[in-house]
């Protein structure tokens, strides 16, 4: 058996932010048209007026400020509401694999590899732009990787899942070294007319390189363990992916499409599943909680994450033992933990353990706990 490390990790951050405010104009615009449109029903009483949105409620709820897309425009018109994302020549890269791709290099550089040290890439996340060919094989391609790739998706859990799946190939021999890579675009699976969720999604990728630790060059991140779980619910749904079925009622429409949540049901439900799977995990490793000295968590609420990391610690964590970057980015599924462990980890010393933990659909958890070196 081997020992494993996430040698490096990249981020690739779209050039397009939405803040709030953006997104709340462009929303009532909406709203309004909408009821404009529908006045008559209304006064008939046939038709509920939609509500405007709030900063406040958003910020308050959710903890977000704001949220990087890969298209504004389309979002933000009243007329339009999804990204306008143009169509591709067959042999153009990708979107996704372009994205990938981007946070692949830095993760590589911040290693100190290249594409020919690795043997194999995942490609694993909430949404892929295409079934066939994998993405995976589109970014290895682009690499130049030879080996394997291939896709998954766990939802919110795909990043921690990937990374459960490259650590146990390299600790049993059968590779030596995977990118796991986690393209999100969520701004095309969110209903950006729907007020109760239209705020919650940002566009993003991520990308960790896990190798045998013999063959890290600087400083790395052991992967002590790493544990997965799943759970059935409905209250987290996409309900049509290709399979595009009409209603009883003969309605077709984007909506059946998208994502759809009973958020407070989610609330609920998951947190017990998050804090007592983490206890669990930590427990059967013989972690005591204060040995814990940072908490990588889904980036989906702060509520939420607040919550968990009291359970975990037994206490407030400090800013920094449970870094946020939900304000900056919204959720982005499952790459909102690998951006707060990118972006919120070379600080530590050698020796502190730290858990990544990431919560979602499915429902699905999927825990890996580091020890730095
Ligand atoms: N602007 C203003 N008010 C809004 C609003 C908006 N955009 N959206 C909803 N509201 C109103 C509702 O109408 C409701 O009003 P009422 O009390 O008069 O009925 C009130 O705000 C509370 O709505 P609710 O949906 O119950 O809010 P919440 O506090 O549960 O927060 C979520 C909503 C989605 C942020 C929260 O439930 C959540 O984060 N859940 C978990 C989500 C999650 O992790 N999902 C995983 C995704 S992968």
């Amino acid at each position: 058996m081997f020992t494993v490390a996430i040698t490096g990790t990249g981020v690739f951050t779209p050039s397009e932010v939405i803040t709030n405010a953006e997104l709340v104009k462009a929303f009532n615009a909406y709203a309004d048209k909408i009821n404009a449109e529908q006045a008559d029903a209304i006064a008939a009483g046939e038709f509920t007026p939609l509500e405007h949105s709030s900063e406040e409620f958003i910020y308050k709820a959710s903890g977000i400020l704001q949220r990087y897309v890969m298209d504004k425009q389309g979002v933000l018109d009243p007329e339009v509401m999804h990204p306008l994302l143009r169509q591709r020549s067959d042999d153009e890269p990708g979107i996704m694999a372009e994205m990938a791709l981007d946070a692949a290099k830095k993760a590589l550089e911040q290693a100190g590899k290249t594409a020919a040290d690795v043997d194999a890439v995942i490609c694993a996340a909430s949404n892929l732009e295409r079934a066939y060919p994998a993405v995976a094989i589109e970014i290895q391609k682009l690499l130049d990787i030879k080996g394997f790739a291939f896709d998954m998706n766990v939802a919110c859990s795909s990043a921690t899942f990937g990374i459960q799946a490259a650590a146990d190939m390299i600790r049993a021999g059968s590779i030596r070294s995977a990118l796991v890579v986690n393209p999100e675009i969520c701004s095309g699976h969110l209903e950006w007319r729907d007020r109760d969720c239209h705020f919650i999604f940002g566009d993003v990728a991520t990308a960790t390189l896990l190798e045998r630790a013999e063959d890290a060059t600087g400083p790395c991140f052991e992967v002590l363990s790493t544990r997965c779980a799943t759970e059935f619910s409905n209250n987290i749904r996409n309900n049509n992916g290709y399979l595009r079925r009409s209603r009883p009622d003969g309605v077709q429409d984007r909506r059946d499409m998208q994502f759809m949540q009973n958020g407070r049901k989610v609330f609920k439900e998951v947190l017990p599943l998050v804090s007592q799977h983490i206890a669990n995990h930590m427990a059967d490793e013989k972690i005591e909680s204060g040995d814990m000295k940072r908490l990588w968590l889904h980036q989906a609420n702060k509520t939420m994450n607040d919550f968990i990391g009291k359970k975990v610690l037994g206490r407030t964590p400090e800013p920094q033992e449970q870094p946020n970057i939900l304000q900056d980015y919204a959720n982005t599924s499952s790459a909102g933990s690998i951006i707060a462990f990118s972006k919120y980890s070379d600080d530590l010393a050698s020796g502190d353990l730290g858990l990544i933990c990431s919560f979602g659909a499915g429902y699905s958890v999927g825990s890996v706990i580091l020890r730095k070196r």
